[in-house]
């Protein structure tokens, strides 16, 4: 498995903006969506491209355009919602799934409640997303929950803001292939499951329900 780390510094400046206690809702949901704008940026830098000819008001040239499949976004609910509307810009004919999964209460792993995806899923690179990679187990099981559904591990992306050393290793001992973008890996989880020093609940962050 790849971890990418995003280092821009514009990317940077707004992790810590983001990662302030004093920064509010509001300022907290754009600064998400900025990063994930730029994150986007990167992760599809690699997307194919072909020559194709057309003309300017002045002449004939040839020009790239993307050649490669159609992409998906897929936010894990519901923090991974804020990630949305910065890709949605950069990407707009990206087709939107979503993936929602609660922690049972013995187990502590994740169980999926809502799973509503693309007809043409197999067929797109898919982006999930999750501003925060804590243990990884809602990570995990999101990736499972794509692959019962005939993804290849290939076509998948896993962003996040901010990842633990713990989620990496889950991530990267189940799933080798895949390919993670996050700005920044932390010290370590606390013992209620906190990225630390990390940015606090990103949902309640995003949606004010602190
Ligand atoms: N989820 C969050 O929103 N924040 C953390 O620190 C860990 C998991």
């Amino acid at each position: 498995m790849a971890v990418k780390i995003i280092d821009h510094p514009l990317v940077q400046h707004k992790v810590t903006l983001l990662r302030d206690k004093r920064t509010g809702s509001k300022d907290f949901r754009e600064l998400v969506s900025e990063i994930a704008n730029l994150m986007v940026y990167e992760a599809t830098r690699d997307l194919p491209l072909v020559d194709v000819e057309i003309e300017t008001p002045i002449a004939k040239t040839v020009g790239k355009t993307l050649s490669g499949r159609k992409l998906a976004l897929v936010p894990i609910l519901r923090a991974g919602l804020g990630m949305l509307g910065g890709i949605e810009r950069l990407v707009p004919a990206a087709k939107i799934g979503h993936i929602g999964m609660y922690r049972n209460e013995e187990s502590l792993l994740p169980v999926e409640y809502f799973c509503k995806m693309p007809l043409d899923l197999t067929e797109r690179e898919i982006f999930l997303l999750d501003p925060m990679l804590a243990t990884g187990h809602s990570a995990v099981a999101a990736v499972a929950a794509l692959l019962k559904r005939g993804v290849k591990i290939e076509s998948i992306r896993f962003l996040c803001l901010v990842a633990a050393p713990e989620g990496i290793e889950l991530l990267e001992k189940t799933y080798p292939e895949l390919i993670i973008y996050t700005t920044s890996i932390d010290d370590h989880l606390n013992d209620k499951g906190y990225i630390v020093p990390g940015l606090g609940d990103a949902g309640d962050r995003i949606f004010g329900t602190l």
